[in-house]
């Protein structure tokens, strides 16, 4: 096992959450990767979304005596011992055919909560049974009412305590590495991917032999590739540009828990989210730099949504959070808590449940020593106070 683990870490245990993303890649195929990995257009946004960190700076407070800070918070309603959560992410089935029940049992025995995607490879039914707490669901808003009212209360009836409806998809966003590598609708197959593919016989094996690749809550009959591909072609149909406020009240009206919208950059928007439609809050988020490209890194549209919602509504982060510094930066600045995506979907891919709770674990170890290392005895003291832009 320990050889196994330093061959995937190319010669060490794994040190930083991005050793899992170097991890991933050498055990997915080509074609799999830049669906697991990319973003949009040139992946300006997606860059952003990691420099916009490095433009602040923690501050530091001597001799306060902190030598086990307290991680836990509060996230959507739930108390959590660590204040990040898991991120919605579709078919991650491709990551590791465990998917979505690795990710959720994972995030559990580390404290917190993971959100299902609506395109997730396993039901919303399946993941609640497989685990031991409530978690979260992520609704996309399609036009169609019947089907958006069936995946809500079936959510509700399932346990899940949170929505969060995402509201950056009018469309797919323009990720030219998918196409690339020829992960289209229905993949496209040459022969050189063909080989390639022949140098991950383990990843095809339990793709073939377990059929979770697909978006599960739209596929209707058993799971056939035919089925798998026309699961994925209505996901892309049902992404709707022509959904407005309205549509997103009526979701509110229809759902009985807290309640976020994901995917929001703009102040007037954040407050339209919460004084509206009477949204819990919000999650600044660009998708991770996979939808609009040359749209706000995330941590540079928080302070404007803080300062217009703070205090009235929650406010999470996603995109680029990477390192346990990352997570203070975007708490200082007023974020309740942050989602991470990549790097647990990494983890997944590189090993499965244990690769996402070794980034988990890392991110905690990060944390403790950083706040040791700050003076900061607790998450909950975090303010505005601790972050200083730099230079
Ligand atoms: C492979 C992948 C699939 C995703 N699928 C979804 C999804 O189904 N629904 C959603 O709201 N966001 C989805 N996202 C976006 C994430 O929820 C999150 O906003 C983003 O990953 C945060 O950036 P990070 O990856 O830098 O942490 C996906 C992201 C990735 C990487």
């Amino acid at each position: 096992m320990a050889n196994f683990r330093y061959r995937l870490f190319g010669g060490h245990a794994p040190i930083k959450v991005d050793d899992y993303t170097e991890a991933a890649r050498r055990k997915v195929p080509a074609m799999a990767w830049p669906y697991l990995s990319g973003g949009a257009d040139d992946l300006v946004t997606m860059a952003d979304n990691r420099d916009a960190f490095r433009r602040w700076r923690l501050k530091v407070r001597s001799l306060t005596g902190v030598a086990r800070p307290d991680l836990s918070t509060t996230i959507a309603g739930t108390k959590v011992s660590l204040p990040i959560g898991l991120a919605p992410t579709g078919m991650v089935g491709l990551a590791h055919w465990t998917g979505d029940i690795a990710a959720a049992k994972a995030a559990e025995a580390a404290g917190t909560r993971h959100v299902l995607s609506t395109a997730s490879s396993y039901t919303m039914e399946e993941v609640a049974e497989a685990t031991e707490q409530n978690h979260w669901f992520q609704l996309y808003p399609f036009a169609d009412k019947p089907k958006v009212a069936e995946l809500m209360t079936r959510a509700e009836q399932a346990g899940y305590t949170a929505l969060f409806v995402t509201v950056d998809v009018g469309v797919i966003g323009n990720r030219e590495g998918e196409r690339r590598s020829g992960m289209t609708i229905p993949p496209t197959f040459t022969a050189r991917r063909l080989l390639e593919a022949g140098t991950h016989p383990a990843w095809w094996w339990n793709l073939l032999k377990h059929r979770r690749a697909a978006p599960i809550h739209y596929i209707t009959g058993p799971r056939t590739i035919a089925s798998a591909v026309e699961g994925a072609r209505d996901q892309a149909r049902r992404m709707q540009g022509d959904l407005n406020w309205d549509d997103v009240a009526w979701m509110r009206d229809h759902w009985k828990g807290p309640f976020y919208i994901k995917g929001i950059l703009d102040p007037d928007d954040a407050e339209r989210a919460v004084s509206g439609i009477g949204a819990q809050g919000v999650v600044v988020s660009n998708h991770g730099g996979r939808q609009l490209d040359s749209c706000l890194g995330a941590l540079d549209a928080l302070p404007p949504i803080v300062e217009r919602i703070g205090g009235r509504g929650e406010v999470y982060l996603d995109g680029g959070v990477r390192r346990g510094t990352d997570v203070l930066i975007a708490l200082a600045l007023g974020a309740k808590g942050v989602f991470v995506g990549r790097p647990y979907v990494h983890g997944l891919a590189a090993d499965g449940q244990a690769g996402v709770t070794g980034v988990l674990d890392i991110f905690r170890a990060e944390l403790v020593r950083d706040m040791v290392l700050m003076g900061l005895p607790s998450i909950e003291a975090l303010d505005r106070s601790w972050v200083l832009p730099a230079g």
